[in-house]
């Protein structure tokens, strides 16, 4: 394996398929984690899937991460438009990081047009469903291509 990426799901996203199916489709996010597993094995990239809805969990594996794994893909949750904890975890361990989105948050309420995170990530993708993670994970590996 060349590289390690650490995919990271914030709160109530292991919700997802019995959550606001309307808003955020019918997979579950095993299901989506099966998924971006099969790719990335065939990319020879290893993954760790950790998904929690406390913020000092996902900062602590944010900081777990540093010097052991090469990028994040991250999809922050409600913690996307408030945690100033999580966006200072992301820009201290200086990883490529890609926010990723099921929903269109820019089309949605107002609070979730801001995203906290998106300063400090490499970039973001919102609104294609599962596939934002697929989209998310091809744009991290290209960053980690370029950077070799
Ligand atoms: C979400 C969008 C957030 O606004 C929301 O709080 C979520 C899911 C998304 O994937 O579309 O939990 O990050």
């Amino acid at each position: 394996m060349n590289k390690h990426i650490l995919v990271l799901n914030g709160p109530n996203l292991n919700m997802l398929g019995i959550r606001e199916p309307g808003v955020y489709g019918e997979v579950s996010l095993p299901q989506i984690e099966k998924h971006l597993s099969e790719l990335a094995s065939s990319q020879n990239v290893e993954l760790t899937c950790i998904q929690s809805n406390h913020e000092g969990v996902l900062i602590d594996t944010i900081h777990a991460a540093y010097g052991k794994m090469d990028g994040i893909l991250i999809n922050p949750g409600a913690f996307t438009h408030y945690s100033y904890a999580l966006r200072d975890a992301i820009s201290s361990v200086k990883l490529p990081t890609v926010e990723v989105h099921l929903s269109n948050i820019h089309q949605r309420e107002s609070f979730r047009h801001v995203s906290v995170i998106a300063p400090v990530a490499d970039g973001q993708i919102a609104g294609f469903g599962a596939h934002s993670y697929e989209l998310g994970f091809t744009a991290l590996m290209n960053i980690l291509k370029k950077a070799r």
